[in-house]
């Protein structure tokens, strides 16, 4: 939980704005709002206020009280910079870019910006052709080279009514990837391969045998993984979610030709997190076409599929972490760890598929983390806060060296 400032720029999507600091507020941080004049046209210094709880500063000249017991000790914006333990500015407009990238403070949100110096996510939203302008795009690399974190633009339909990249990301993406970057910055300069979803192994061109994996313990661990900084590649099966955003991901549908990407590209990565419900078997030789119903065998012949995970233990270098799911039917520890010595891994995430609400399907997952030298045994989280519980316990590995 955390104190967070929220700027807002007058652009269209600070109607989404609001229902970010909403968001923000429901998972327990506190939420100040700056608008700057211009936002305060598109939506109004009340609908913020009602949604926070906190006042809401608007007026460079005429800024709230927020009856904090320090608050004499300097202007609004100073006071804030004090308080704040992380800001977002959703949406930052080329108008505001371009004031932060010259040092310019010409209202309440560009004064707090330049005295605050915790962490500051700017969510750029515009038209594509603006976003595209040498001077934009100038200072969006100066920005960045001052340690500002830019999410997005993404490509999309446009207020214009165009198509392009302008689009500010999504509220809920939003507040996942300002909360992922909260953590920390502990894997900077770190490379992750994840592993998620199913594989589909096929019968014919219509019928496959595969498993309920959502995939979203995968694309948790790669979101959180790459908020933490890390460069994220993510072999994915097949799944309804979208593509991570900062994340490098490769859709697959079998097994063979998931071992085939990852193989590929584990000598270069540091840490290997296989969260994929791999189907452990293929049917023998798939049959082009469909297979008539009155020709569907009783008895499908299958082959074994190689083991990913187990494959790359044995190509492990010096240095490198692997990390494995084992999904068993209640908390089987001994055998969560025949499958940390077997497949040579650092730690084994243990989850309990018996129980309802758990595991494959469901959003939130109960875990026992299990390595060579001990076990934390952890609550019912979140796939995201486990995602970053396992983070941690990779983290505390890699600083050991
Ligand atoms: N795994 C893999 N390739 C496979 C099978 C599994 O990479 N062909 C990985 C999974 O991503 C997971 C771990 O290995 O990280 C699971 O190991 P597994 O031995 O399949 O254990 P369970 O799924 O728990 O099932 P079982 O105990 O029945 O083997």
């Amino acid at each position: 939980m955390a104190r967070l400032v929220l700027g807002v720029g007058g652009g269209i999507a600070a109607f989404k704005s609001a229902q970010l600091a909403s968001l923000l507020r429901k998972r327990g941080h506190r939420v100040r709002v700056i608008l700057t004049p211009a936002a305060a046209r598109f939506v109004t210094p009340l609908t913020f206020e009602s949604l926070t709880g906190e006042p809401v500063y608007h007026d460079l000249w005429n800024p709230p009280r927020y009856g904090d017991p320090d608050e004499a000790l300097g202007e609004a914006h100073i006071h804030l910079s004090r308080w704040a333990e992380g800001a977002l500015v959703a949406p930052a407009t080329a108008d505001l870019l371009g004031q932060l990238a010259s040092g310019q403070a010409r209202d309440g949100l560009t004064a707090f910006l330049l005295a605050f110096g915790g962490p500051v996510f700017l969510a750029p939203a515009m038209h594509h052709r603006m976003w595209l302008h040498p001077a934009v795009q100038e200072g969006v690399e100066r920005l960045k080279r001052w340690g500002y974190r830019i999410f997005g633009p993404v490509k999309g339909p446009l207020a214009s009514g165009e198509e392009g990249l302008g689009r500010m990301l999504e509220p809920a993406e939003l507040a996942d990837l300002f909360e992922d970057h909260l953590h920390g910055r502990d894997m900077e300069g770190k490379r992750v391969l994840v592993t998620a979803g199913p594989t589909q192994e096929p019968l014919d061109a219509v019928r496959h045998i595969s498993n309920p994996s959502s995939g979203k313990m995968g694309y948790a661990l790669a979101q959180a993984a790459f908020g933490r900084g890390a460069e994220v590649i993510l072999v994915s099966g097949p799944t309804s979610l979208p593509d991570p955003y900062g994340v490098e991901v490769i859709r697959v549908r079998r097994a063979v030709e998931m071992y085939e990407e990852v193989a590929r590209r584990f000598p270069e990565v540091d840490i290997l997190v296989a969260a994929a419900a791999v189907a452990d078997h293929r049917p023998k030789g798939m049959q082009a076409g469909k297979i008539r119903k009155e020709d569907l065998p009783f008895q499908v012949e299958l082959e074994p599929n190689p083991d990913i995970l187990k494959e790359m233990g044995l190509r492990k270098k010096p240095g490198q972490v692997l990390v494995g799911f084992a999904a068993e039917w209640g908390m089987d520890e001994a055998s969560a760890r025949r499958k940390l010595r077997e497949k040579h891994l650092d730690l084994v995430v243990l989850n309990d598929v018996s129980r309802p609400g758990e595991g494959f399907e469901a959003d939130t997952n109960r875990a026992l983390l299990v390595a060579e030298e001990g076990k934390e045994e952890l609550p019912l989280l979140s796939k995201r806060e486990l995602a970053h519980r396992i983070l941690d316990a990779v983290a505390r590995r890699l600083s050991r060296g």
